[in-house]
């Protein structure tokens, strides 16, 4: 009888179906029983459809079936869990914005990590894969603003006072510091900020979206705590580095959108490691794999990581991102494999 751990090693050859990724990186694989009788094997996708769960657990008999010593196999799927009670936060009115389909937050620990390289190059590779797609920088404290647009832009308003958002690489876009260096520079910054960030979201002209992409604020204290809290969010990714103290605020983040019962889309390691462009190799700077264990052990998916790469520094602040202007490049591929896991999270948790 093999071991739940040579099961798990080869249940991980089964692809969540249209995808690319296996079954167990998904976490679908809750518990795996060997007992004598036969193999006793636990999932859990509370957001997946009942034709997928269908689809995965058939595969998972037939491959666990397959293994020399399994006299049978049994599969059960963990019940979703009762809807919840309303939380006492959760009865302040949380408002979805018409026209945009899902809002997806981009959160971190603290400021530097390159959680706005994430959200501007995630949004863009969400559009690379058919979606519509509008970028929120309400991170006014960094200088994200450049990745963008590269320059000063003045923004436009409807006859209703709307904000017209600017296009830019196929996506609408607006940051609160398109705001912030003119006369009304004092009003938008101090403790108004946060309230008048959750106005002003729902003050744009979005139009038809398929995804709004929300840059918060670095940190995880009221000020986020609130923006996730006033608006539907369909999810929320974490995003940190490698090294220690920047892990701890992986928690801190994982346990900000669970507070608000926003769902943890998963996790993101930026400058994970140094590829060489002369030789090609990857060198690991920081204890490498850190970001991957600390999802492991909050729950929650991993979504990959992001080497330090000098375009996506360059591109970053010149206003020409990655997954615009290089399209073709190993790190664009990765910003489309965690946009499609994205995607597939949010729009299986509507249906
Ligand atoms: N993977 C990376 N490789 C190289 N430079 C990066 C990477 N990610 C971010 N940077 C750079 O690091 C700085 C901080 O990134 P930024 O996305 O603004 O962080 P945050 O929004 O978390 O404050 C920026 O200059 C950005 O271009
Ligand atoms: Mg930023």
């Amino acid at each position: 009888m093999p071991s739940p751990n040579e099961i798990l090693a080869e249940l991980k050859k089964v692809k969540y179906p249209g995808f690319t990724r296996d079954i167990v990186s998904f976490g679908i694989i809750k518990d795996i029983e060997v007992a004598h009788a036969g193999v006793t094997v636990v999932l859990g996708a509370p957001s997946a459809k009942p034709e997928i769960i269908h689809q995965i657990a058939e595969s998972v008999k037939q491959t666990v079936g397959a293994m020399t010593g399994v006299p049978a196999v049994e599969i059960r799927v963990e019940a979703p869990p009762p809807e919840s009670q309303p939380r006492p936060q959760q009865t302040m009115a949380r408002r979805s914005i018409p026209g945009v389909r899902h809002i997806v937050a981009i959160a971190s620990g603290k400021g530097g990590v390159g959680k706005s390289t994430v959200a501007v190059n995630l949004a863009l590779a969400m559009r690379a894969l058919g979606w519509r797609v509008g970028l929120m920088d309400a991170d006014v404290y960094g200088p994200s603003i450049a990745m963008m647009v590269g320059v000063e832009k003045s923004v436009a308003l409807t006859p209703e006072r709307k904000i017209i958002p600017l296009e830019r690489f196929g996506i609408r876009y607006v940051s609160m510091a398109l705001f912030i260096n003119d006369e009304t520079a004092v009003i938008w910054r101090g403790p108004m900020v946060t309230k008048l960030e959750t106005e002003f979201l729902f003050n744009v002209e979005w139009g038809e979206l398929d995804c709004l992409v929300l840059d918060l604020p670095p940190g995880t204290g009221d000020a986020q705590l609130t923006i996730t809290q006033r608006v539907e969010l369909a999810g929320g990714v974490v995003v940190t580095t490698p090294q220690e103290v920047a892990l701890l605020d992986v928690k801190r983040g994982v346990e900000m959108f669970r507070e608000v019962d926003v769902p943890v889309l998963g996790v993101v390691e930026n400058m994970s490691y140094y590829l060489c462009r002369k030789c090609g190799k990857r060198h690991e700077i920081f204890s490498h794999g850190g970001g991957a264990r600390y999802a492991a052990e909050l729950g929650v998916p991993f979504l990959g990581e992001l080497p330090i790469l000098r375009e996506l520094r360059e591109g970053g602040d010149s206003g020409s991102p990655i997954v615009a202007v290089n399209p073709a490049h190993p790190v664009s591929g990765t910003f489309k494999e965690i946009a499609a896991e994205v995607i597939e999270s949010v729009d299986t948790a509507r249906n």
